[in-house]
């Protein structure tokens, strides 16, 4: 099968690979699309260094294709599998998602929502259900402040809120202002004219990596900050070091503070299914590249070019 083929942290090319077989509760994908984000870059740059310390290979990447957000057909099935069956359009995430064919686990799968086509399923997965675990906690009528609304995680993070029934304050550049507009945002701040103001029940970063007391002001008294992520040139932490040290504060300060960890699941995503077909949810593809341009497709996630999410199509 084709792939991009990665042996080395920094490197990749495309190439041909033996297509996988699926072992016990795996099975295998016919790819059609595979979502970009960050986490995508972080795996093919090797930064920062917390994650090869944290299990995705210290000399170079444990698995020789890169890509985790995946739609497909399943083509076959390995022992113990009863969720799907071979014919089934599903999606979800894997363990190298630019490549033809694909192995993973069948709990890390949903069916299909109807109505989304390929390219669309594969940018719900992990941009999706990151914002649907950020969120839990949020109930009809609070306000809500997404920064990075414009990008992969804030997009769906503007649309989940909005269908809590909360009041969404969206904020993003001016290229992204008429993007947010249209997910259905109540409120949007252009931060390259004015910052936001004011204070908010759940504040949902995504961007900007501005810092913690900053954070606590616009979650008031009694509100809370779920920190998704941002990005910095830190080689080391890169922008997940205000993640830890929230971690530490949050024993003593009266807001709640999140460093999100979301979770790859099979059920998160049957969620987002629900919430796709009942037209609460739509996920917004800025552009896709064919799997010869797979590494374009990430530069241009990279250099922030883009505006919702960027696709992979095989
Ligand atoms: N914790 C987890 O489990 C988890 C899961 C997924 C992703 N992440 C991390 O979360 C972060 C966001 O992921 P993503 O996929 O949504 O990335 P993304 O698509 O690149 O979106 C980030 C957005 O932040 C915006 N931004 C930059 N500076 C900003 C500022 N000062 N104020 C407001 N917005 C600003 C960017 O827009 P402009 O360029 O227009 O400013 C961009 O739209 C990344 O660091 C990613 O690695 C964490």
């Amino acid at each position: 099968m084709k792939a991009v083929v990665q042996r080395r942290y920094g490197s990749a090319v495309l190439g041909d690979l033996d297509v996988p077989v699926p072992g016990q509760g795996e099975v295998l994908l016919e790819v059609r699309a595979a979502g970009v984000d960050m986490g995508t870059w972080h795996l093919l740059s090797g930064k920062p260094y917390l994650l090869r310390v944290i299990g995705f290979g210290f000399r170079g990447p444990k698995s020789p294709v890169p890509g985790r957000d995946v739609s497909g057909v399943v083509t076959a099935v390995g022992p113990q599998v009863t969720e799907f069956a071979v014919g089934d359009e599903v999606f979800g995430t894997c363990d190298g998602a630019f490549a033809e064919y694909a192995v993973t686990q069948a709990k890390r799968l949903a069916r299909k929502p109807a109505g989304l086509s390929f390219a669309e399923a594969a940018a719900v997965p992990i941009s999706g259900g990151t914002a649907l675990q950020g969120l839990r906690s949020v109930k009809a009528g609070q306000r809500v402040l997404v920064l990075g609304a414009g990008g992969g995680v804030g997009s769906y993070g503007v649309q989940i809120a909005r269908s809590l029934g909360a009041h969404v304050t969206g904020v993003c550049s001016t290229k992204k202002v008429e993007l947010v507009r249209s997910l259905g945002v109540h409120e949007v701040v252009d931060y390259t004219v004015a910052d936001f103001t004011g204070t908010y029940d759940l504040v949902l970063d995504c961007g900007g990596h501005r810092s913690l007391s900053r954070l606590r002001d616009a979650a008031g008294k009694r509100g809370t900050v779920v920190i998704v992520g941002s990005e910095t040139t830190e080689p080391i932490f890169g922008g997940f070091d205000r993640s830890l040290r929230a971690l530490a504060l949050n024993l003593f300060v009266p807001q709640k503070l999140v460093g999100l960890t979301s979770a790859e699941r099979g059920d998160v995503f049957e969620e987002l299914r629900v919430l796709i077909e009942a037209g609460e949810v739509k996920p917004a593809v800025d552009r896709t590249f064919p799997l010869s341009e797979a590494l374009e497709a990430i530069d241009h996630v990279y250099s922030r070019r883009s505006a919702g999410k960027v696709v992979v199509t095989i």
